[in-house]
């Protein structure tokens, strides 16, 4: 099987989650990424059941729309039953690194009203120790150097994503070389540096359920 149609697996079985638990007319969060878009695609089928959708990026909100699904703005909404999203690294515990595609921060803040967080990847993207995918850091753009100073200190090292804005006017860290042995106490801890918006460790409100996309089929972890 290829990477897309592992993604594309992962994706339908996210469909599938969301159809068997979540209550016609729910308000649907849903990610960004390459594995996301799979998921959008497939929401599409549930549109008549799953009319509204809240997006975690300005790409997802105009994917969403173009499939005639409307996008709610968060602040209109009061509760979001399942949350679907992909990562760049997830753990046993189920803990992440996002924001490989740059909307960490969105990310973070609808799984924060999320009930269920539901991971979709393939898996490849499953590891013992997060660190080997580099930790993206959203940034203020006037703290971008006293921050990567910051990083420096804390042993990464910090590369500014060449050419990119975040939706939200801000700045992006990678930071190399950490070997993530504490990631709620280094979400934290990043997360206190002056000028730090967030960063794409989500430890602290890890997933809830993985779909794993694997040769074999469909995995699921709880
Ligand atoms: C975007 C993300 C994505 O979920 C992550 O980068 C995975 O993307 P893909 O499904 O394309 O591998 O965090 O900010």
């Amino acid at each position: 099987m290829t990477q897309d149609e592992l993604k594309q697996a992962v994706a339908q079985a996210a469909a599938d989650y969301v159809a068997a638990n979540a209550p016609a007319g729910s308000i649907i969060g849903v990610g960004t990424g390459s594995t996301a878009n799979f998921f959008i695609d497939a929401l599409a089928a549930l549109k008549d059941r799953y009319p509204t959708a809240v997006a975690s990026s300005e790409a997802t909100r105009k994917r969403l729309e173009g499939h005639g699904i409307r996008v709610l703005d968060l602040n209109e909404v009061e509760e979001i039953p399942v949350y679907v999203d992909g990562a760049d690294e997830i753990d046993g515990g189920l803990n992440m690194i996002k924001g490989g595609g740059g909307a960490l921060t969105r990310e973070k803040i609808v799984a924060a009203v999320a009930k269920t967080f539901v991971c979709i990847c393939d898996a490849s993207k499953l590891v013992d120790t997060m660190g080997k995918f580099p930790l993206p850091v959203e940034v203020i753009p006037m703290a971008r150097a006293q921050v990567a100073r910051e990083l420096t200190c804390l042993g990464g090292k910090p590369v500014l994503r060449a050419g990119f804005v975040t939706d939200n006017g801000n700045v992006i860290l990678d930071v190399h070389g950490l070997s993530i042995s504490d990631p709620k106490g280094l979400e934290a801890q990043i997360n206190q540096i002056v000028g730090v918006v967030t960063n794409g460790l989500f430890a602290l409100r890890p997933a809830n359920v993985l779909l794993l996309g694997t040769a074999e089929g469909v995995r699921r972890i709880d």
